[in-house]
């Protein structure tokens, strides 16, 4: 099999003069947290990026096919973006919610505008995990109740509320968190009880939730947490119905529903803007972070002006929340994705990739299952497609195979056995042919 050439591009990156990949290395292991990982065994170091693509120190190109764990959405260094956060980084970098400024205004509108139904009231953070905190605390503070339901196989954050509502062991410490937090089973076709053959497997799992309202809880609970798919869980799209029957038994219960919008956002799946739309339901409250910034920190949770009301009473501040900077960087974001019509094209380059990850999936057992919307997609690698036991290190070095070829893909799920794959919207038709090639290529290897 001939290897697989990334397409050309039109850009010189700069020639890299910094430390070693080697020295940075060291200072790392001496300076910083032990616990964060390295992806590859020998890790990469990227130093600059433009649009879909991103070059390590030594001068070699990289199809970015994870855009920095789903953050990258309109390609690094937009021409666009970067002239916002310039001009405005030239003119005032920090101003803060006590005085006025104009584009954190500009800003939620024009994010307003993208949402349905009442949700028109905007709160900036910065990052997923403070987002959804600041979610679970309006649940909280308009219901008065206090029990939340999560799920299984769910991402949140690393702070505490957000370690809280997560449900990997991975990444939840030894602390008690997770008080009132109850985690009901993870709507997974691939792997959970009720299969894709199942046609009314969506209300199947939405009664665990209805089961965990009356069997844990006081019969009253503040609300649902879940993403609209599963990203750290693999990936993992929920059976049609789930969430319309789980928001019933929720604020049946008197909760709220929140969608954690943190990698489904911004067109990403193709053909709705918003991942819950797929679902057909609208949540109360809306966290979202990663895509909304193309890689500054910026988050936001957007809400009704009722259950924003409920924070009345009290200061609600946050520091860097609505900068200047982040918000012009949020806007001209929203508007290189209309303008180049970024949603459209997940949906028109994500299916040629699935479809081309299908006729894969038919060649080699060792791909369990296929899944994933617009250029949100996952591989789930199984040893045996009987017990379904994950092919974790085949993953790992489909990784490297990717790496060598030039595609920087990731991973995902409870054992590290599902390719996860979220490039920048921006992806050319060449460039979801290079990725089709690419898989070929490693499968093959493996
Ligand atoms: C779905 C989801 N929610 C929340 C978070 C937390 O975001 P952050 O890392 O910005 O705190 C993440 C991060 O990966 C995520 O994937």
């Amino acid at each position: 099999m001939k290897t697989p050439k990334l397409p050309p591009f039109d850009y010189q990156p700069k020639k890299y003069a910094g430390p070693s990949a080697a020295e940075v290395l060291a200072q790392r292991k001496q300076f910083l947290n032990p616990g964060i990982f390295l992806y590859y065994k020998e890790p990469i170091m990227f130093v600059e990026g433009k649009m879909q693509y991103i070059w390590d120190d030594q001068g070699k190109r990289y199809l970015d096919g994870l855009g920095g764990i789903v953050t990258i959405s309109v390609g690094h260094c937009h021409p666009h973006v970067l002239e916002a956060a310039n001009k405005q980084n030239e003119t005032l970098q920090h101003s803060t919610t006590i005085y006025l400024h104009p584009n954190v205004g500009a800003f939620a509108e024009k994010l307003a505008s993208k949402m349905p139904g009442e949700l028109k009231v905007c709160y900036f953070v910065n990052s997923g995990s403070e987002a959804n905190d600041l979610a679970l605390l309006m649940a909280r503070a308009y219901t008065g109740n206090y029990d939340v339901i999560a799920l299984r196989n769910a991402y949140h954050g690393g702070n505490a509320s957000g370690m809280a509502v997560t449900a990997h062991s991975t990444w939840k410490y030894n602390v008690p968190h997770s008080f009132g937090v109850h985690h009901a089973i993870a709507p997974y076709p691939y792997r959970g009880p009720y299969g894709y053959d199942d046609a009314d497997a969506g209300r199947k799992y939405a009664d665990d939730v209805k089961s965990l309202i009356d069997y844990a809880t006081p019969g009253k609970v503040a609300g649902f947490i879940a993403e609209s798919i599963q990203g750290v869980g693999g990936f993992v799209e929920f059976p049609s119905g789930y969430l319309k029957q789980t928001y019933e038994y929720i604020r049946a219960a008197g909760g709220v529903c929140i969608a954690d919008e943190v990698q489904t956002g911004f067109g990403r799946t193709g053909t709705h803007f918003w991942g819950f739309e797929m679902q057909g339901v609208i949540p109360d409250i809306v966290t979202m972070a990663k895509g909304i910034g193309n890689g500054c920190p910026l988050a936001a949770v957007v809400t009704t002006p009722k259950i924003a009301a409920s924070l009345l009473g009290k200061v609600h501040f946050n520091t860097f929340g609505g900068n200047p900077v982040v918000t012009a960087i949020g806007k001209a974001v929203l508007e290189v994705i209309e303008k180049e019509k970024l949603q459209e094209n997940s949906l028109k380059q994500g299916t040629r990739i699935k479809e081309g990850l299908e006729k894969l999936k038919a060649k080699h057992p060792i791909i369990g299952d296929v899944r994933g919307k617009g250029l949100l997609l996952g591989v789930e690698m199984v040893k045996d497609r009987t017990t379904k036991e994950p092919a974790k290190a085949e993953c790992a070095a489909v990784l490297e195979h990717a790496r060598e070829m030039g595609l920087l893909i990731g991973k995902g799920g409870l054992w590290g056995q599902t390719i996860r794959f979220a490039p920048p919207m921006c992806i050319t038709q060449e460039d979801a042919d290079f990725i089709v090639d690419v898989f070929a290529a490693a499968f093959a290897k493996l």
